[in-house]
């Protein structure tokens, strides 16, 4: 889709739709308020009669008004002025969008860009537009003989209140528009099934972003190199498979070559049916979605080199089915990490730390500044925050407090757990250093816990995405989350250049 940005009257845009903001109530906003002087006050006339009263999640299609220029005009109700911040900006936006998408308009204008939200920028303004309106014109039809629907919309703008800020808005457009990509990368990937989506597929499409970039170098190692590298763990899980394992470096080098990398790490489990330690068959095509942490790893590093941010990150894709099969691992094998620790596999279905344990371990030879790995880790995390925010755990509590910011500003949540030592005490073994489950109570945190014993000697950040990245239902599909926080954390190691207040 083509995305520009334009100063202008309402009044005058030829457009196939002009989307303009109302608040409760019936109240216009400023671009409303001049579409309606130049429409002899229609709107206001309109808005009387009772079919709007500028509620959160009302909108309105008007068709033909006279005394403007454009073919359709969207009302789209923004709650009241006094609350209207982020999180009611980011719900007009999605209002507007799915209209938008529903009508038969190949091109329209958004002045919603130009409401005032805690005053935030235009870039981040537009930004958020340009996220929020991809996001809604994404389908999960990849394998579909044919598509869900015909979307007609072919250009979209973004309307600035003042030409000072064009420069801001531009920057916000290359962020909008490389984040929505990223984020739609991680949901095509999250979204494909497990018999097309193994780990080798992700490590071909990992290498097909490093084909098109300069900047970005990707290669994965293989089970002979696994095992010479110790990673007893990880190659565990992968006994069960007869894919291949693979753990996938992509190396981005927009820094200098001394800047110490920010390394990502994802949880890149392609199907996970429990292994031996099998899952109930309900709901167990979700599994799919196990590769989730992967694909939003992924989908960052495209965004960052689409942005070509100045600066180094690494990410480490641990990659690999959990299957039941003869070779499998059981419950009750030991099993020695890369880092020497030996590990009790009491339950073969906690199989994401294991694979992200090695991981972790091979992170430290990067010498990183921070490691933030990404997982769908626990059903428990799940139940103690639902879908709106992801777990966070770190061993840094700068670091921690940068990805909650990070979240804010995006838009797209975590939510912070302690990592005390108590905890630690649940995976004790009788029999091993360190047992892989630690019972029914704080799954999530002894989760974290046990990934903790491989991240003693960097600044570590753990985010479990069980909860945030897909959703079930019949909009059942995966969300691209947390593309936007990491993308977001990384744009703030950028320094002043890249802000968008
Ligand atoms: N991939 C799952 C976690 C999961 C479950 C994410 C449901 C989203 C929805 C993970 O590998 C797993 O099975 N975790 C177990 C851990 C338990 C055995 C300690 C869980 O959460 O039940
Ligand atoms: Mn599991
Ligand atoms: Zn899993």
């Amino acid at each position: 889709m083509d995305i520009s940005i334009k100063h202008g009257l309402p009044e005058q845009q030829k457009s196939a739709c002009v989307i303009l903001g109302i608040f409760e109530r019936r109240k216009l906003s400023p671009a409303a308020e001049k579409m309606d002087q130049a429409c002899g006050g229609r709107l206001s006339k309109i808005l009387k009669s009772g079919d709007m009263e500028g509620k959160r999640e009302q909108s309105l299609m008007l068709h033909q008004i006279e005394g403007s220029a454009c073919e359709r005009i969207l009302l789209v109700g923004c709650g009241k002025e006094k609350d209207f911040n982020d999180n009611a900006y980011r719900k007009a936006l999605k209002t507007a969008s799915e209209a938008l998408l529903k009508s038969g308009a190949r091109d329209a204008v958004n002045f919603l860009t130009e409401l005032s939200v805690s005053e935030h920028s235009s870039g981040w303004k537009i930004r958020q537009s340009i996220e929020i309106i991809e996001h809604s014109r994404y389908r999960p039809d990849h394998l579909k003989s044919e598509k869900d629907d015909e979307q007609k919309l072919r250009k979209f703008t973004l309307a600035v209140s003042d030409s000072s800020e064009l420069k801001s808005a531009k920057q916000g457009l290359a962020i909008g528009q490389a984040i929505a990509h990223g984020s739609a990368l991680a949901r095509k990937l999250g979204n494909l099934p497990g018999n097309i989506c193994t780990p080798t597929y992700l490590a071909t499409q990992a290498a097909k972003l490093a084909k098109q970039s300069n900047t970005l170098k990707v290669r994965a190692l293989g089970q002979k190199q696994m095992e010479t590298l110790g990673m007893g763990a990880l190659l565990s899980v992968a006994k069960g498979s007869s894919q291949p394992p693979k753990l996938i470096e992509m190396n981005y080098q927009g820094g200098k070559k001394t800047d110490k990398p920010i390394v990502l790490v994802g949880k890149g489990i392609t199907f996970d049916s429990g292994g031996i330690s099998i899952k109930p068959s309900a709901a167990m095509d979700e599994m799919k979605y196990d590769m989730c942490g992967a694909a939003s790893v992924i989908g960052t590093m495209a965004a960052i080199n689409e942005l070509q941010l100045p600066l180094n990150v690494i990410a480490i894709v641990p990659s690999c089915e959990n299957l039941p099969d003869g070779a499998a691992s059981k419950p009750g094998d030991i099993v020695t990490s890369m880092s020497g620790q030996t590990i009790e596999v009491l339950n073969t279905d906690a199989e994401g730390r294991l694979i992200l344990c090695d991981a972790l371990t091979y992170s430290e030879k990067f010498k990183p500044k921070a490691v933030i790995d990404v997982a769908t880790l626990t059903g428990a995390c799940v139940i103690a925050l639902g879908r709106h925010a992801c777990g966070l755990l770190s061993n840094d509590e700068r670091l921690a407090q940068s990805l909650l910011d990070a979240g804010t500003a995006s838009g797209d949540r975590a939510w912070q757990m302690p990592l005390w030592d108590e905890y630690q005490e649940q995976l004790k073994s009788n029999f091993a250093d360190i047992a892989n489950i630690g019972g029914r109570e704080a799954g999530t945190i002894t989760a974290a816990c046990f990934l903790a014993r491989f991240s003693k000697n960097f600044k570590w950040a753990h985010l479990d995405i069980a909860g945030v990245a897909w959703q079930g239902g019949s909009n059942k599909g995966a969300t691209g989350r947390p593309v936007a926080l990491l993308s977001q954390y990384l744009l703030n190691q950028c320094g002043k250049n890249y802000q968008q207040p």
